[in-house]
């Protein structure tokens, strides 16, 4: 397949096209222009081809100089705001993620947490900035667990107790700070006259509310946030206002730091805790402190990947399933065939199974990330995959070392014109996190603490078996399977990916780059293609609907549980940058997502 970015000669005249209408729907990119361009007959039209690339069913939005992908038009185009205005990709990142928490309540955020990967040019380094949260001091290892020693779930995830101290804020205003340029009003100035001024309800948002009522209306505070003040729900055309979150975001941005981890906000979550058993206290959140960590880094062939280190899980994985699958001719299997999803499915049980061994905050666990994404290790865990015959999980211990959903989270794309690229991905955990509301604050909480091993040994809510070394303990990080990446082509930061969907984040990530990579595909097919995951345990193949059944009965053949998922896997927001172009994807598998260029 070709890439769109594998055009070379492309008109000034089309430039003016591109810089004119780089703010669309995705997947819709040129329609109009495509109907009055003529099929390549001569010289002079060929090379309008590629732009327009009729072998192609999915196509991006293209622009030259700035380019923000999110789950979301309003806070997409804050950031491409502050680019066309002359902010770095960091200043956009911020103030869009400072956005998406008033326009993208279930999954963007001020009490929640997460990871930003930034690719710096001039200084030509990546850095990746973690602010995940963490258990407050009086979190305990079963803490979750009733009189019985079962896991009481409704706590784990609907309580004050579910709540981890947030990160959100701090990682923002970490990164503005730092690498930014705005100051901190100027980057929250967007997102507090949205939250001020109301926004119109758009269809997302009217369905993602929907979706929720009635675990929102369960809390006084949300149900007010969340529905008019007779309790009937917003309609779609409405403009819903958020005084009291616009009141948290103006603290934020006078007071910066302590406008949120002290002072008015705080105050309002500590009281909010002590009124119903909740944990975090004015030191957590006086403690809470970003980390700025070395990202994980890997090769495949020619290429270079930069992805989340511990305490996500997911830059390691990734990593450790392109060494083992770099040892085998992938293009010769063909593109999700059954020989190509037997091999990825086998990687994946794999890596997964190490996951619920090994990974864990490094701070408080020595994770051998360094063994982990060796390529020798990789070649050890190679040998373990027959090429025809599905291993049962049961059988799959994790890798003895060489030497020494309803869920949502959300992920962005940010590329600006000085080169900086930044991939993030922050969340609340569930839909609407806890689903509750601090009053007054007109913010909702996480509820990350269930990402925590609460049992371990026993699954947590994506299924994904938990391990000892991520237990609770106070201070800690919960494990994440958050993966926002950036893919090097010769040096150059040439796609910036990443997912929403627990643990098919990894899968996602994985296969969005291999589509790219091995494939080349253009970012939408790339991000349109049928996904498939397998996390070890159970021992699932789940397979988006696109599939040919063919191929299901050849990988049943072989062993593989097959199911063909009711639910799609993952959705990824994404730019490709090639040759001074940018080609940004939001994945259609969610409503609402955006591409806004310049
Ligand atoms: O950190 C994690 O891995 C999870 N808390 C992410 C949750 C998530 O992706 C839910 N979204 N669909």
């Amino acid at each position: 397949m070709n890439r769109l970015p594998q055009s070379r000669l492309i008109l000034s005249l089309f430039s003016l096209a591109i810089a004119s209408c780089a703010t669309q729907e995705p997947n819709n990119a040129f329609v109009s222009d495509a109907d009055s361009v003529p099929m390549a007959s001569n010289a002079d039209t060929s090379t309008l081809i590629p732009i327009i690339d009729y072998k192609e069913r999915f196509l991006p939005v293209i622009a030259r100089n700035g380019m923000v992908v999110g789950p979301e038009q309003l806070a997409a185009e804050v950031g491409a705001q502050i680019l066309r205005q002359g902010g770095n990709a960091i200043d956009a990142a911020v103030a869009t993620g400072f956005a998406l928490a008033v326009t993208y309540p279930r999954a963007g955020n001020l009490a929640g947490g997460g990871f930003m990967l930034i690719h710096l040019a001039d200084d030509d380094r990546e850095t990746l900035i973690d602010y995940r949260e963490t258990a407050p001091a009086a979190a305990s290892r079963d803490m979750f667990l009733d009189d019985e020693g079962n896991l009481d779930k409704q706590r784990e995830y609907f309580s004050l107790q579910s709540a981890g101290v947030p990160g959100t804020v701090a990682g923002m205003l970490y990164a503005l700070e730092k690498y930014g340029t705005l100051t901190r009003e100027q980057a929250l100035a967007p997102a507090i006259a949205l939250a001020r001024d109301g926004i119109p309800v758009s269809y997302s948002l009217f369905f993602e509310i929907s979706a929720s009522a009635q675990n929102l209306r369960k809390n006084p505070a949300a149900e007010r946030q969340f529905f008019q003040p007779d309790g009937s729900a917003y309609a779609v055309g409405d403009i819903w206002r958020q005084p009291d979150l616009a009141w948290t975001l103006s603290e934020i941005s006078e007071e910066g730091i302590n406008g949120f981890y002290g002072g008015g906000v705080a105050q309002l979550i500590t009281t909010e805790m002590e009124s119903g058993g909740g944990l975090i206290t004015a030191q957590d959140l006086a403690d809470y402190r970003v980390v700025e960590r070395q990202p994980v880094r890997g090769t495949y062939k020619d290429f270079e990947i930069v992805s989340t280190p511990p305490p996500s899980s997911g830059g390691v994985h990734i990593v450790q399933m392109l060494n083992i699958l770099e040892g085998y001719d992938l293009q010769a299997m063909g593109h999700n065939s059954a020989a190509y999803v037997h091999h990825l499915t086998e990687s994946m049980k794999l890596a997964y199974a190490d996951r619920s061994l090994y990974l864990a905050d490094p701070d408080f666990v020595d994770v051998p990330v360094t063994q982990l994404v060796d390529k020798a290790y990789a070649e050890q865990q190679r040998q373990r995959i027959d090429s025809n015959v599905a291993t049962p999980s049961v059988d799959i211990a994790p890798g003895q070392l060489l030497g020494s959903e309803s869920t949502e989270t959300t992920h962005y794309s940010v590329a600006d014109r000085f080169g900086n690229v930044v991939s993030n991905t922050y969340t609340l955990n569930f839909s609407f996190g806890s689903n509750i509301v601090v009053p007054g604050t007109g913010m909702l909480l996480n509820n990350e603490m269930a990402d925590f091993a609460s049992s371990p040994g026993s699954a947590n809510a994506f299924g994904l078996v938990q391990g000892e070394a991520n237990k609770i303990e106070p201070g800690k990080r919960p494990l994440s399977s958050m993966s926002p990446t950036i893919v090097f082509r010769a040096g150059e930061p040439w796609l910036a990916t990443g997912s929403p969907g627990g643990s098919v984040i990894i899968s996602t990530v994985l296969q969005t780059t291999l589509n790219a990579m091995v494939f080349d595909m253009n970012i939408a097919t790339a991000a349109a293609e049928p996904r498939m995951h397998h996390q070890w345990m159970p021992d699932v193949l789940k397979m988006e609907e696109g599939f040919s059944l063919d191929t299901v009965r050849l990988l049943q053949a072989m062993g593989q549980n097959v199911d063909m998922a009711s639910r799609t896997s993952g959705r990824t927001n994404s730019i490709m940058l090639d040759e001074g172009w940018l080609y940004g994807s939001s994945d259609t598998r969610r409503p609402g997502g955006w591409v806004a260029g310049y």
